[in-house]
């Protein structure tokens, strides 16, 4: 009785576990669009992660990963720059995007208020929002 109590509670402390560790991650796309066969050079950080410096050609993306945090808010921001311009945007902001995006997906444009997230209804970037203040 004992050890069929002892195997029971093994059991759900497994599955308890295999909940916490199996949550889904999130995935965040730099997607860019510049135009002009501009380069972008993208640095985004975390208060714990530096992702690091990519240089993206006309075009290329990169993306990262990560789970979001339970108890502590995850929040991704990048510093964006190209000829004439150095912007800052969070990429991820758990407050705002935690139920809207888990495959979240910017375009870097040139014009325009900021960024534009793909919506995956409309298959289109039209989810824009403006850049960050300085
Ligand atoms: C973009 O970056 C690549 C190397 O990462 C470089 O070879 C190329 O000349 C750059 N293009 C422009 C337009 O600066």
């Amino acid at each position: 009785m004992a050890s069929f109590i002892g195997r029971t509670m093994m059991l759900m402390l497994l599955i308890l576990f295999l909940t916490i560790t199996c949550e889904a991650r999130t995935y965040v796309r730099i997607i860019n669009d510049l135009g002009g066969g501009l380069n972008l050079t993208v640095h985004c950080k975390s208060a714990d992660d530096d992702i690091g410096v990519k240089v993206l050609r006309s075009k290329e993306w990169f993306e990262f990963s990560f789970k979001p945090a339970v108890i502590i808010r995850t929040d991704f921001y990048c510093s964006f720059q190209w000829p004439g311009s150095f912007k800052w945007f969070d990429v991820y902001y758990e407050a705002r995007d935690l139920n809207d995006c888990s495959e979240c997906w910017w375009s870097i444009k040139s014009t325009g208020l900021g960024p534009c997230r793909l919506n995956w209804e409309t298959n289109e970037y039209d989810h824009c929002l403006p850049w960050n203040k300085d």
